[in-house]
């Protein structure tokens, strides 16, 4: 099936499909490219400028452009960063989506340091679930790691999410060596007591800056991680993936309420299987997160062509979708740093 940007129907619409077959339903929207952390992979804590006010999306376009895709058969939506928490209108954004018809799906990814003020305003408003990231349970490596997160914030920010009911809760954390490498025990320990995803990702080079040195150079491959899990913790038993898009491999180790999971976009790449378009807290939409390609979504939603010329740009942008990633040839994203994408 190809693309097309012809009028929605009336009932639910099938996903646009890309090139390679792929249905494309998922968007990512990230709401700001600033953060409270400058976490060591992701962002330097000097030299940094950010988009200006001006060139972020608003509540309203945001509603709008959530409106188009979900004419064209997206079904899930994710609000990421830079840590979203940091916009002021971010509960009234969720509300705006979760009104929006088609859409069955709010997540939120975040550093949970805003989760005490937010997470129960925000789950009235509609949001479902979110994703916190926390790299290491180790004071000083969270310190080393995090930068300027603190380990007690993280935690509240975790208690908030699942106070308010904002689960399943996963706990994402990124691995590098001489870091936290040591730490995943401990992280994977959680999945015991609670009824937690706790996942690890691996290490990826984006930007041109140091951060993609660093990714390269810390680089941990997640074989290693789980091999150093089962040693401490004993077996792990691998679930079915209920969702076929889902880029966590998940497992569960006995007795546990929780899971383990493990993203692998640099040993095990599941682009053949991706479903995501991304949205820059600018108005960009970015085709592919390893790739620079953009199509600019702002200047179409400014420029007055209403949600039909949205509807022709979104299905640009999936019909232009690359194939996947070439980390193994040396080739990953220049142009922009992750808190500028939204992972
Ligand atoms: N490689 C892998 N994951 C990263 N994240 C941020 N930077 C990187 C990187 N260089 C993760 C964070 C966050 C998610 C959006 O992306 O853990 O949870
Ligand atoms: Fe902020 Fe997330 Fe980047 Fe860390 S990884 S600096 S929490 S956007």
């Amino acid at each position: 099936m190809s693309p097309t940007a012809s009028s929605p129907a009336s009932s639910a619409p099938i996903a646009l499909h890309d090139r390679f077959g792929r249905a494309i339903d998922y968007l990512r929207i990230s709401l700001t490219d600033r953060c409270n952390l400058r976490c060591a992979y992701c962002m330097p804590t000097e030299g940094l400028s950010f988009a200006p006010d001006a060139e972020l999306l608003d509540a309203a376009e945001i509603e709008t452009v959530v409106r188009a895709a979900a004419e064209l058969g997206f079904r899930k939506v994710r609000l990421t960063g830079g840590e979203p928490l940091l916009r002021t209108d971010v509960v009234d954004i969720v509300r705006r989506i979760a009104a929006v018809d088609g859409i069955a799906d709010i997540s939120l990814t975040t550093n949970g340091i805003r989760l005490p003020q937010l997470a129960a305003p925000l789950k009235a408003a509609g949001l479902r679930r979110v994703n916190v990231h926390i790299d290491t349970l180790q004071p000083e490596n969270l310190k080393r790691l995090m930068r300027w997160g603190r380990l007690e914030d993280l935690w509240a920010g975790l208690g908030a999410a699942e106070a308010a009911g904002l689960v399943p809760i996963k706990v994402n954390a990124v691995i590098a060596r001489g870091f936290n490498d040591e730490d995943v025990v401990g992280l994977a320990a959680l999945s015991l007591d609670h009824d937690w995803t706790v996942r690890f990702i691996e290490l990826m080079p984006l930007g041109s800056g140091q951060e993609s040195r660093f990714a390269i150079d810390r680089y941990v491959p997640n074989h290693e991680v789980k091999a150093r899990i089962v040693a401490a913790l004993g077996p792990l038993e691998a679930l079915p993936n209920a969702d076929l898009a889902d880029e966590s491999r998940n497992f569960r180790l006995a007795g546990a309420p929780g899971r383990v999971g493990f993203i692998s976009p640099v040993s095990e790449p599941y682009c053949g299987t991706c479903n995501r378009m991304r949205l820059t807290a600018d108005g960009k939409l970015h085709l592919c997160l390893l790739h620079d390609d953009e199509l600019d979504l702002r200047a179409a939603l400014r420029g007055g062509g209403g949600p039909e010329a949205l509807r022709a740009i979104l299905a640009r942008a999936v019909a232009a979708k690359p194939t996947g990633h070439a980390l193994n040839r040396g080739i990953h994203t220049e142009a922009r740093r992750m808190h500028a994408i939204g992972g």
